[in-house]
């Protein structure tokens, strides 16, 4: 029987904050490594910093779509504790992401740099303070690498899916399925 999929608003949200947080992670490991003092360095910050505050919308969103709406369900022949692990595995995913965004945004407004949101300034809402910057830059980044671990988690996950199990699992979320029945949109 074939599994019964995501909706398209949840799909839609996934994907695109895929194409989001690659981008982040891309520009956020480059950026850190380009010499400081140089003018690429304000370009590739501020880039990365407007991104990161597009991103808290889709973010938001799909975290209100999971709260209004449940999932459709995981196979039968999914062990226990494979399900739970998932579940733990998503809920830690919203945390990362709401503490990557409020993290980045918080340090970013205790500089004197502030944000330059695709070129406009934003008001800095802080006050330039070393040791609050510091705390929220350390929040930041161990952040990133929890969430770069259990996204490689989720992957391999969704690949066991595809590859091994071939139970309909990973096609719930893959945009370009055929025949897979939808969850309805307003169903709750
Ligand atoms: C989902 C959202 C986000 C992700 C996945 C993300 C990811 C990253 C990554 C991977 C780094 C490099 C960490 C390192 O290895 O040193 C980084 C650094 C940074 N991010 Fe983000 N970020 C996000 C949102 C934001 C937002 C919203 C802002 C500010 C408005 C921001 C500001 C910064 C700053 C200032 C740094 C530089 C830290 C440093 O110089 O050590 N980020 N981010």
């Amino acid at each position: 029987m074939q599994a019964q999929s995501y909706a398209p608003t949840a799909v839609a949200l996934h994907w695109l904050l895929v194409l989001l947080v690659l981008t982040l992670y891309g520009l956020g490991w480059y950026m850190v490594g380009i010499p400081k003092g140089t003018p690429p360095v304000a370009y590739f910050y501020n880039l990365h910093k407007s991104i990161g505050i597009v991103a808290a919308l889709p973010i938001v969103l799909l975290i209100w779509w999971r709260v209004t709406h449940t999932p459709p369900p995981l196979p039968g022949s999914l062990p226990a504790w494979q399900a739970r692990a998932a579940h733990i595995n998503h809920l830690l995913f919203y945390i990362c992401l709401v503490v990557l965004v409020v993290s980045g945004f918080v340090e970013s407004n205790f500089t004197r740099f502030g944000i330059r949101f695709f070129g406009y300034p934003l008001p800095i809402v802080g006050w330039e303070d070393k040791t609050v910057y510091r705390i929220f830059n350390r929040i930041h980044v161990y952040t990133s690498y929890v969430f770069a671990a259990l996204m490689a988690i989720h992957i391999a996950a969704a690949l066991k899916h595809l590859l091994v199990n071939r139970d309909g699992v990973f096609q719930r979320m893959w945009p370009w399925r055929s025949h897979a029945r939808t969850l309805s949109e307003t169903e709750a």
